[in-house]
């Protein structure tokens, strides 16, 4: 069989030596036989496709609209929002969320989950971006959370925008219970995602425990709910940042709860590093899940990035590594085997919770890769390194030249590529 495309010397992850690709037909192929094209990737590590599963494309790139946030606070923020909100069209989401939606294809982003606001009695940010779910056709994949950033019970119609945004094409039914009035609408809210999820076939992604408070446990309710109903592996708890706060032997019994659920968890480094911990004095909380434990216990936890330039962080170019290089300091998972988890959270854990079928790096697997301007894991994450090439069904569709830089040392130009001789893995 001839292959389209060979990449020569790729450092696929975990692996200590270099490989060769074979792409046939868009697809991952044995790197045999004649090729129509070879690219020497010089020992560079391939991933496949990043997919992102946390992130609020509505809101992206508003960022001192119609006000900056000041105190930088999530409450602030949420108050923005509702103001910024009033001013949405269908075509300005659309022209933002197409910018962004390049950066992400840019950083390797093939598969996007994004929660849509769905507080709004028109639902112009839905529509915006189910058309342009429809338009992006096959460059990228976009799953729509519809999310009540206001609350089901505690806004005015939010059952029936729910009801109405499932059936506008939202893949995935979303929640806020810790934002709701009282705690009771938010058992209520979360036993109505999960049953309107069910009646429709869809995924669930709530916001949960959101919140410094020791006393916010919704995670528990949608631990017994996705049991009841039997949506095991369907579900999806983002945040849970109360999880922090909470005492050992409550957590202990909760996390077991949530493997039994089979529950999905995202953390959001991003925002999460600067929107928890408001209220203490010092020392200060730093107000993320307890992903180690999460994970110890077996239960599949992935990475978001939550913002780009909206009303809850300025910063950001909706790039998943930069937010893994900041969970690296953030929940001190600087150990070498912690490192390379946290490729899988922006790889094959969230491609789980997603429901993405052929996705990986087997021969059959579509020709979705990453390759990165560096040779490991490690150097990836350290460098925040440059995406070189990035493949959708074999077909090159983004190029990074990284940069050049030069030193003046003892009178000589000389190149400074930030690299440890050739790589780190296996000093090469
Ligand atoms: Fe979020």
């Amino acid at each position: 069989m001839s292959l389209d495309l060979l990449l020569r010397r790729a450092r696929l992850p975990r692996a200590s030596r270099l490989q060769d690709i074979g792409i046939a037909s868009g697809r991952i192929a044995a790197p045999a036989g004649e090729a129509r094209e070879v690219i020497d990737l010089d020992g560079s590590l391939v991933t496949p496709a990043l997919v992102e599963p946390h992130i609020h494309l509505d809101a992206v790139l508003t960022a001192g609209e119609p006000r900056p946030n000041m105190t930088g606070s999530l409450f602030e923020g949420i108050a923005i929002w509702s103001e910024r909100v009033k001013s949405l069209t269908v075509e300005e989401v659309k022209a933002r969320v197409r910018t962004v939606l390049r950066w992400q294809l840019a950083n390797g982003v093939l598969h996007v989950r994004s929660h849509v606001d769905v507080c709004d009695p028109e639902l112009r940010a839905l529509r915006g971006l189910v058309e342009l779910r429809q338009e992006v056709g096959d460059q990228m994949d976009i799953q729509l959370v519809a999310f009540p950033q206001q609350g089901i019970y505690s806004f005015d119609g939010g059952e029936s925008l729910m009801r109405k945004a499932a059936e506008m094409g939202a893949d995935v039914v979303g929640g806020i219970p810790h934002f709701e009035l009282t705690r009771e609408y938010g058992e209520r809210s979360i036993r109505f995602a999960m049953e309107l999820a069910a009646e429709h076939g869809r995924m669930v992604d709530i916001h949960c425990d959101e919140t410094d408070d020791d006393q916010s446990r919704f995670l528990e309710v949608m631990a017994a709910e996705t049991i009841r109903l039997g949506l095991t592996g369907r579900v999806t708890a983002s945040h849970t940042t109360a999880m922090h706060s909470y005492n050992n032997a409550y957590a202990y019994r909760l996390i077991n709860n949530v493997k039994r659920a089979g529950l999905h968890m995202v953390t959001n480094p991003l925002d999460n590093s600067v929107l928890q911990g408001r209220f203490d004095s010092y020392p200060i909380r730093r107000g993320h899940t307890r992903i180690k434990e999460l994970l110890a216990a077996g239960v599949n936890v992935s990475l978001g990035h939550d913002s780009v330039m909206d009303p809850w962080y300025p910063l950001g170019y909706a790039d998943p590594l930069q937010a893994a290089f900041v969970l690296v300091h953030f929940a001190q998972m600087s150990g070498q085997s912690e490192l390379e988890t946290l490729f899988d959270m922006i790889t094959t854990r969230p491609a789980e919770a997603l429901g993405i079928s052929n996705y990986g790096l087997s021969e059959g697997d579509p020709a979705d890769l990453v390759v990165f301007a560096a040779p490991s894991e490690m150097d990836a994450l350290r460098l925040i390194a440059p995406r070189r090439f990035v493949l959708r069904g074999g077909r090159i569709v983004s190029r990074t030249q990284p940069g050049q830089t030069t030193v003046t040392w003892d009178g000589k130009e000389e190149p400074v590529d930030f690299l440890k001789g050739k790589g780190t893995r296996d000093g090469r």
